[in-house]
């Protein structure tokens, strides 16, 4: 089945749920777009994710998803709270989506996970998502080791439910080459950082917008929790404490609270600029509209004009 008629949507495209970012605001403009517009829950209290749910409501009679983070810290409520408000589509990552299928499955609520690698894409399809999302190491914030060159292709022929590519979206021409890679849509997350509707502080997306390919930078990698993220003052403090073997808690003393410091509080300097490898493509601000709609018609250009000799 096509991801349109799957989630009831007008294009292929799912905003990608991002923590401190993607508030009802910014979900609430994608889905009234003809996206599927995605609230996220990491960075934000389950009240929050809660009142979010009840905006976007108020505010669209589209479809939406809810991003459940399963390290948040009041997973057990959080997921109460999507039950509760019988929200249509959950999206899980960031941990093991397993012990929570039976509770989401018996309230209706159709899964979707983020994966990074086919023998995880294989357990999801068999614990009943009805799609999964494979996230290149080319995205922004906390990323897998595969890029989505090699790797989709290969979780694509593996298995039957839609795959939905993340990481390195920024232009229609990319969304096609994801398709003839063998996605079924694709998942957006930096695009939309530079977004009118985008709730992150201006001075976030200025230094997006400065910013070129060359600025994109992975910290964690020591820690095993590796986070892509544009270069600045926290990054070479970050990297030098890596390659100086430095302890977990001095890492900590710097990283900790770095993501609202930046989207909240406007820090561009001491907070985490979390962005993909595409920054050359983030050039100004748009409202998502018009944005989803540069998207689609970059996409039918670059398939009218498709020329492919070597
Ligand atoms: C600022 C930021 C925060 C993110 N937070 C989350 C998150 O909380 N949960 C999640 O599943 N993915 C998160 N992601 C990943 C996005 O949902 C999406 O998969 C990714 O941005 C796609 O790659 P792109 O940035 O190249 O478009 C985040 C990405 C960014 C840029």
């Amino acid at each position: 089945m096509k991801l349109t008629e799957l989630l009831n949507i007008k294009h292929p495209l799912i905003q990608g749920g991002m923590a401190n970012v993607s508030g009802p605001e910014l979900a609430t403009a994608v889905s009234e777009a003809g996206g599927l517009g995605v609230l996220a829950s990491g960075g934000y209290s389950v009240e929050e994710v809660k009142n979010g749910i009840d905006y976007i409501r108020a505010h669209t009679d589209k479809p939406f998803a809810v991003n459940v983070v399963l390290h948040h810290p009041d997973l057990d409520s959080l997921l109460q709270a999507v039950v509760d408000k019988k929200v249509a589509y959950v999206i899980l990552g960031g941990g093991n989506p397993a012990p929570h299928f039976s509770k989401l499955d018996a309230a209706g609520i159709k899964v979707i996970c983020v994966v990074g690698n086919v023998k995880m894409a294989r357990k999801v399809e068999d614990l009943g998502a009805i799609a999964c999302i494979f996230e290149g190491a080319e995205a922004g914030g906390h990323i897998g080791a595969l890029n989505t060159m090699a790797e989709l292709p290969s979780i694509a022929d593996s298995v039957t439910i839609p795959v939905i590519s993340a990481g390195g979206i920024y232009t229609g021409r990319q969304i096609l080459a994801a398709q003839v890679l063998g996605a079924a849509g694709v998942q957006i997350g930096s695009r939309f950082l530079v977004a009118e509707e985008t709730p992150v502080h201006e001075a976030y997306k200025k230094y997006l917008i400065q910013a070129i390919d060359s600025d994109s930078v992975v910290t964690g990698q020591a820690s095993g929790h590796p986070v892509r993220v544009v270069k600045n003052k926290l990054t070479d403090k970050l990297l030098e404490l890596e390659a100086a073997n430095a302890s977990p808690e001095e890492f900590e003393k710097y990283a900790k609270g770095s993501g609202p410091r930046a989207a909240r509080e406007g820090d561009a300097h001491w907070g985490s600029i979390m962005a993909g490898q595409g920054l050359n493509y983030l050039t100004k601000i748009q409202p998502v509209a018009e944005i989803i709609d540069d998207l689609a018609k970059e996409y039918e250009e670059a398939k009218k004009n498709l020329d492919l000799h070597f």
